[in-house]
């Protein structure tokens, strides 16, 4: 199968293969999504497929509209009407209680679903035209750091989608963060650009940690991980210590001048491009005060 980066005139063919159970990669305010319709359980099958992702990991649902959240979710709480009043659209990912007619493919057989209305105007048209929700995890290959641009995606995903649409450089640059509304407490899942103080300003409570009894499906999996071996130095000085002492080819990613700058903005296209130069390890400089949903992935890329 050929891929092909359709500009936004093109729109119309990347809407017509996903009516038609194709798989799609779309980009959002966060990083680029591979895109199917929910109602459809070949093409969410070929998702798993082209991404190489383990069925037990849950798909996020993308909506357009408020009104297609009722038949994705029961029991839905006051909060969840606050934070979307609040940041929807945009790179916050809620979730309800599932509704049992949404299929348990799309939940890996949880209870509950991932809901988010994405910012990016072509992410909300094409969900929009398409007429049905579409779930759509991160449009890299398992494993691999998130796309941020068209090229990223096609580098994982060239020869197994038709489409890929071009929709600029992802303005946040790290996926969203998800708060779990499921249960009587609000829960932080996933850190983002979207800030834990934010969240708990409009919901005037605290919010928790998962549960450490509960596997969330998505935290077991390595993420974000470039094949270059990611360290990280609370000490700037030590960090040039270890260059000194280490024979790899290298780069350093510090705020300082004379290095590579780094925000969550650029860190996966960062990691990406330090494979494509067969950079063996990247040095990252923590000394100054990073942002969590950075430091977050920063983490999981240098965790063995
Ligand atoms: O910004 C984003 O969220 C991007 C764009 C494309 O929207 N999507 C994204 O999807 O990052 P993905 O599949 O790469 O990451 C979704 C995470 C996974 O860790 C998954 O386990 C978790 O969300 N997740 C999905 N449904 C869940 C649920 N019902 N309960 C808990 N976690 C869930
Ligand atoms: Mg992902």
């Amino acid at each position: 199968m050929q891929t092909k980066i359709l500009a936004k005139e093109e729109l119309s063919l990347a809407i017509s293969a996903l009516r038609n159970g194709n798989v799609v990669a779309i980009p959002t305010e966060t990083v680029y999504g591979l895109a199917a319709r929910l109602d459809n359980e070949t093409a969410i099958e070929k998702i798993f497929y082209s991404k190489q992702r383990p069925q037990d990991n849950p798909l996020i649902v993308h909506i357009a509209s408020m009104d297609m959240v009722a038949d994705l979710a029961v029991d839905i709480p006051k909060s969840f009407y606050q934070l979307a009043d609040a940041f929807f659209p945009g790179p916050l990912t809620l979730v309800l209680r599932k509704n049992p007619l949404v299929s348990d493919q799309i939940t890996a057989g949880q209870s509950t679903i991932a809901i988010r209305m994405p910012y990016h105007e072509l992410a909300r048209k094409i969900i929009e035209k398409v007429g049905v929700p579409l779930v759509a995890p991160s449009a890299n290959l398992s494993g691999k750091p998130s796309p941020t641009t068209s090229l990223d995606v096609y580098e994982d995903m060239k020869g197994k989608i038709p489409y890929i649409v071009e929709g600029g450089r992802s303005t946040c640059g790290i996926e969203s963060t998800i708060v779990d509304l499921s249960s009587d407490q609000p829960r932080l899942l996933r850190p983002g650009s979207i800030t834990k103080k934010e969240i708990e300003k409009v919901l005037q409570s605290s919010l928790e940690k998962p549960l450490p009894n509960v596997t969330v499906p998505g935290m077991k999996y390595r993420h974000y991980s470039p094949t270059a071996k990611v360290l990280l130095f609370d000490d700037f000085m030590n960090l040039l210590d270890y260059e000194k002492t280490s024979s790899k080819k290298k780069v350093i990613l510090s705020q300082k001048e004379g290095h590579t700058p780094f925000s969550a903005t650029n860190i996966f296209s960062l990691f990406r491009i330090a494979d494509r130069m067969k950079i063996e390890e990247i040095l990252i400089d923590c000394s100054e005060v990073i942002e969590e949903g950075l430091i977050n992935r920063l983490t999981k890329a240098s965790s063995q």
